[in-house]
């Protein structure tokens, strides 16, 4: 068995609570693109300025909005990869016990079958009037898309308050969805382990959630193929994607938990 798997099943031990932080890093193996990537992140060939703010979106709604709508195809095009379907099962061997915090909002999460899921950056499906805030289908959205083929479309207009309907995301400069800073912070402040996979842990309030599990006396395991400014205080730092190590992980976890049912 290789040292960090070891070292993770150690760590592991006697936990009741588990938080589980996810970052664009958890989708890579799935076929979503990260932010940072000095090559394929959407933030090297993209200007956040002009696309992940309330300002680009107030002088380009139309691009914004078209933006946004062709990742809402494109990640409904993927399917979440193995690495999910094994925090999936980590789900069910701590019932009522293991929550998600996921930056990320392309939803793999929920379709993998994980039912405790608190989405900090909002949804890819959930777009919603910028006056009234009230929901537009995200079927909608797809319909308007495809019928419009490459030009970008105009964003639909809200039938209660004639505004324009925006995604449903959390943009630079703006508050997390209401409610979910405090469901976040009371299932770090409960978790015994932080399982941290696939984030640069540069983007606050999510990066402070590991710091909180820590100054409960929780343990923090961290995966990422490459160090991050967590890296050096994590207990386990390992060095893997989250399609190679997670699945082993559970599993591992799995056998021990029956043969001690089994009293082997
Ligand atoms: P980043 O793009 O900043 O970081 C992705 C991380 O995933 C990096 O540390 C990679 O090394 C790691 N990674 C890459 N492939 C991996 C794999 N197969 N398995 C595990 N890890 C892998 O993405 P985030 O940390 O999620 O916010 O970025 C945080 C926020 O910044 C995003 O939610 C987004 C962005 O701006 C908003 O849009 C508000
Ligand atoms: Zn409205």
């Amino acid at each position: 068995m290789n040292g960090s798997l070891l070292k993770a099943l150690e760590l592991f031990e006697g936990a009741r609570r588990v938080l589980v932080l996810t970052g664009a890093g958890m989708s890579a193996e799935s076929g979503v693109p990260t932010f940072r990537d000095a090559q394929t992140g959407l933030w090297a060939r993209y200007d956040p300025r002009e696309l992940a703010t309330p300002e680009a979106y107030r002088r380009n709604p139309s691009r914004v909005f078209g933006w946004y709508a062709s990742r809402l195809m494109a990640v409904r095009r993927v399917s979440p990869h193995v690495g999910y379907d094994a925090l999936a099962r980590l789900g069910e061997m701590y019932p009522g016990a293991l929550t998600v915090v996921t930056q990320n909002v392309d939803g793999l999460h929920t379709r993998a079958g994980t039912r405790d899921v608190i989405e900090l950056h909002g949804s890819l499906e959930a777009f919603r009037c910028s006056g009234c805030r009230d929901p537009y289908p995200a079927a909608g959205v797809v319909q308007l898309v495809e019928g419009g083929g490459e030009i970008a479309p105009q964003p639909p207009e809200c039938s209660k308050c004639g505004n324009f309907i925006r995604p449903g995301v959390v943009w630079f400069g703006e508050m997390l969805p209401e409610g979910v800073m405090e469901r976040a912070w009371q299932a770090a402040r409960e978790a015994d382990v932080a399982l941290v996979i696939g984030t640069s842990s540069m983007v606050y309030p999510a990066a402070e959630l590991p710091a909180i599990v820590v100054g409960r006396g929780g343990r923090v395991i961290e995966i990422n193929p490459e160090a991050t400014p967590l890296s050096p205080s994590a207990d386990l730092y390992w060095q893997a994607a989250a399609g190679e190590a997670l699945p082993g992980l559970v599993e591992a976890l799995q056998r021990r938990a029956r043969s001690r049912k089994d009293g082997t």
